[in-house]
């Protein structure tokens, strides 16, 4: 199918080899499919899923498996590991009263986020197109997951990041894969702010969610949940909103999905923010007639943001779906994090801003009894190893979270014990009272 960069604020429309970011009139880009040559919405499905049985490099993929919507490239251009071969769990729906609870794992992914779906695509089209160099800002996934690309692509890598505000995991893969890490005195917006300005005038490849052919890639997100589930969606998408790549592709996503004729009824997106880094969600309460940046705090720093560059594309998002925006405290996503991880599902702190945004929305009467819900897990347990322990351990009190003391219950301590085994089967025969 044909592509070009159209700008979603006036229209206008470029070649899809421009290097640009933005259009002229500052509005943001996308990837935009010319349908017309769509194959039917039979044919298109039957094409996803045969390559579930092929031993191809990009069919084994979990996005280029959906390359008639993502992207078309010579496969040998492709940097793929792959990635998107994420699982879709069930969860019990009872304790909510939901008909149907899920939860698609993106830490499954191989540098352990969502963003690995979008990155093959970034880095693929920036080699295809001769780029020089790769550079991106972030609160940690991001530049994991680019410094992996960038590794395997044989590009070189700069990542901006808040200094000591990203968690240890993340800044562990991005020095071990080889990127050149840059640790800024500021936010991830002073650093965004930055990089944007640094790819136009040092002819560096960004690779931040400003840059479309990431949520081109990100979009498979939905498209493999709608396969894993047998060729439909609930009635409710739940995804942490930071920097809103997620929200705006999904919303995207859909927009093809139902212009093909894959869907005919679209799914409500439910976007949450942490309280402390919200302003997309205060903006959704005058229905986004006004938007204002905010110096952004959260115990979850993968959306620790507080001016995001994907506004317009997420209002987009939400008023295609009938979507919300709802926050949460981070007391509430450390108590959903808890219950998640006791399920062996695990996650890290934004992810978990999903399950405590359901139970918000579903006590303020937006999310039904009986209705059907999909939550995207964006980030892998083993990402914020401190915050977990933190929590395991009982010393939320000293992360300087309001509500702290209700995590309490959370507590899972390792215990001493001697290397005596009669002590040690007396402390299990006590636990299996
Ligand atoms: N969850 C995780 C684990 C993330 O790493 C991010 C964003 C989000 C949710 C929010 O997604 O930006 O699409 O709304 N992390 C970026 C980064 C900003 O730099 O790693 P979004």
């Amino acid at each position: 199918m044909d592509r070009q960069l159209m700008c979603v604020t006036c229209g206008s429309t470029y070649p899809l080899e421009e290097q640009r970011l933005r259009c002229d009139c500052g509005g943001l880009l996308d990837v935009q499919l010319d349908m017309d040559g769509a194959q039917s919405p039979a044919a298109l499905a039957a094409t996803f899923e045969t390559r579930l049985s092929s031993r191809l490099p990009q069919d084994l993929s979990g996005v280029w498996r959906y390359r008639e919507l993502v992207l078309d490239l010579p496969p040998g251009d492709v940097v793929t590991f792959p990635e998107g071969r994420t699982n879709l769990y069930e969860l019990d729906p009872s304790p909510l009263g939901l008909s149907a609870l899920w939860a698609k794992h993106e830490g499954e992914n191989p540098t352990g986020s969502f963003k690995d779906r979008g990155m093959t695509v970034a880095v693929s089209w920036a080699r295809h197109q001769g780029a020089r160099a790769l550079i991106c800002a972030s609160t940690g996934n991001t530049s994991a997951s680019l410094a992996a690309y960038g590794a395997r692509a044989h590009l070189p890598v700069f990542v901006l990041i808040p200094e000591g505000k990203i968690a240890q995991g993340k800044l562990a893969q991005a020095l071990a894969y080889g990127a050149h890490t840059l640790q800024i005195d500021g936010s991830f917006d002073d650093a965004m702010h930055t990089v944007e300005q640094m790819a136009a005038t040092h002819n560096l490849t960004l690779v931040n969610s400003l840059n479309p052919f990431r949520l081109e890639g990100q979009k498979t997100i939905i498209l493999d949940s709608f396969f894993q589930l047998g060729r439909t969606l609930p009635d409710w998408i739940v995804v942490p909103g930071g920097n809103l790549g997620n929200t705006s592709s999904f919303g995207k996503a859909l927009i093809e999905m139902k212009a093909l004729g894959l869907i005919d009824r679209v799914p409500r997106l439910a976007v949450v923010q942490a309280a402390g880094a919200s302003p997309f969600a205060r903006s959704a309460q005058d229905d986004f007639r006004h938007f204002q940046p905010m110096e952004p705090e959260t115990i979850a720093t993968a959306i620790r943001i507080g001016n995001p560059v994907n506004y317009d594309k997420a209002v987009r998002a939400i008023r295609f779906t009938d979507g919300v925006v709802t926050s949460v405290t981070d007391a509430e996503i450390l108590l959903a994090k808890h219950d998640l991880d006791w399920q062996g599902i695990g996650c890290e702190p934004a992810s978990a801003a999903t399950l405590a945004g359901l139970r918000r929305l579903m006590r303020e009467r937006v999310v039904l009894p009986g209705e059907s819900a999909l939550l995207i897990i964006t980030g892998n347990l083993l990402k914020d190893p401190d915050t977990t322990i933190a929590l395991a351990t009982g010393q939320t009190a000293g992360l300087g979270i309001p509500g702290a003391a209700s995590l309490d219950a959370c507590a899972n301590e390792p215990r001493h014990v001697p290397s005596d085994p009669e002590t040690i089967a007396s402390i299990i025969e006590e636990k299996l009272q």
